[in-house]
């Protein structure tokens, strides 16, 4: 009998595939992800799961889970949906699909650190708007990146790849790390530095930290008034680590000069959020790492460890809590 596995999204073929070939697997067809409902009954049944971010995986849905689940597969490198303790203490091995990502992830942050700085989708509203009557020596005015400092939150994979981007800009880096010593801080020149004193020392400012309790909301009224006022915000790390009512008063306030979001909390975002009223804000719906190689990458991945998983193996990328 081969072994049964629920896939809670229609992901990329090179990951189905894979799941097709080894499991009698059931895939959620809609484009919305299933109910909570949906996935206690299915982990009461089958044997290994594939989830998205989108899929709230917590301790009541993992203690009503059957003694049968053997994986939980998650197809993301954040897992901060899922109760990985708990899944632990039930002996259910929790996988994510970490490095894939990464370049991806740190493409998106810095395109958005270069819209906002130099006011792209500004311009395409002037165009637009019909506004657009002459050369104008001082319409649109943005920031430049060479000499101006960046200062990025949580120096893992990600950071490190938005740091290597910012070199090859002539920025200056800085980076507040909470959880680990990062390793090849002299090579990128990176200065390590408080997060007080990246906050008033960064002209943009990129959050690449989990969320987790230590991070949520560590972007609040308090250290959006630390940050210069010309300073601008990106995040595309979880919405969740910074408070986005904080962040709209800071912004419409001109207390700082602009963000540029990938995630937000909720997501999505309500279509009548203030932050989408002000023009100085992007907001693009969580796509870091929506290119076509990096999402078959991350199905496959994930495809990997729930097969592993199913079939009693160690999975290949295990989360370590
Ligand atoms: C992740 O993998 O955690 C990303 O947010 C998905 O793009």
């Amino acid at each position: 009998m081969r072994p049964t596995v629920f896939v809670s999204r229609i992901i990329p073929e090179a990951g189905l595939k894979l799941i097709r070939g080894a499991c009698d697997a059931e895939i959620w067809p809609d484009v919305m992800p299933p109910p909570y409902e949906v996935l206690i009954e299915k982990v009461k049944t089958v044997e290994g799961i594939l989830t998205t971010l989108n899929d709230r995986i917590d301790a009541p849905l993992i203690a009503s889970a059957g003694t049968q689940l053997k994986v939980i597969s998650q197809m993301a490198v954040g897992y901060d949906n899922i109760d990985a303790r708990a899944a632990q203490a039930r002996g259910i091995p929790v996988g994510n699909t970490p490095g894939v990502l990464t370049d991806a992830t740190a493409d998106l942050a810095f395109a958005l650190l270069l819209a906002s700085a130099r006011r792209i989708v500004e311009g395409v509203e002037y165009i637009r708007n019909g506004m657009w009557k002459t050369w104008e020596p001082k319409a649109l005015l943005g920031g430049d990146l060479s000499g101006a400092t960046l200062g990025i939150i949580g120096l893992g994979r990600i950071g490190e790849a938005v740091a290597r981007r910012a070199s090859g800009f002539d920025m200056r880096i800085i980076a507040y790390s909470p959880s680990k010593n990062p390793t090849d801080t002299s090579k990128l020149g990176i200065e390590l530095t408080s997060l007080d004193t990246l906050l008033a020392e960064s002209d943009y400012i990129s959050i690449h930290v989990p969320l987790n309790s230590q991070t949520r909301g560590m972007i609040n009224a308090q250290s959006l008034r630390k940050m210069k006022r010309t300073a601008i915000l990106i995040n595309t790390a979880r919405g969740a680590i910074v408070d986005q009512q904080a962040l709209y008063e800071a912004v419409k306030a001109g207390a700082i000069a602009g963000a540029a979001l990938d995630v937000t909390n909720p997501e999505p975002m309500a279509t009548d959020d203030p932050l989408l009223s002000l023009p100085n804000v992007i907001v693009v719906p969580h796509i870091g790492s929506a290119s076509q190689r990096t999402r078959d990458k991350m199905a496959t991945m994930a495809a990997d460890n729930l097969i592993a998983g199913v079939y009693g193996k160690p999975l290949p990328n295990q989360v370590k809590i």
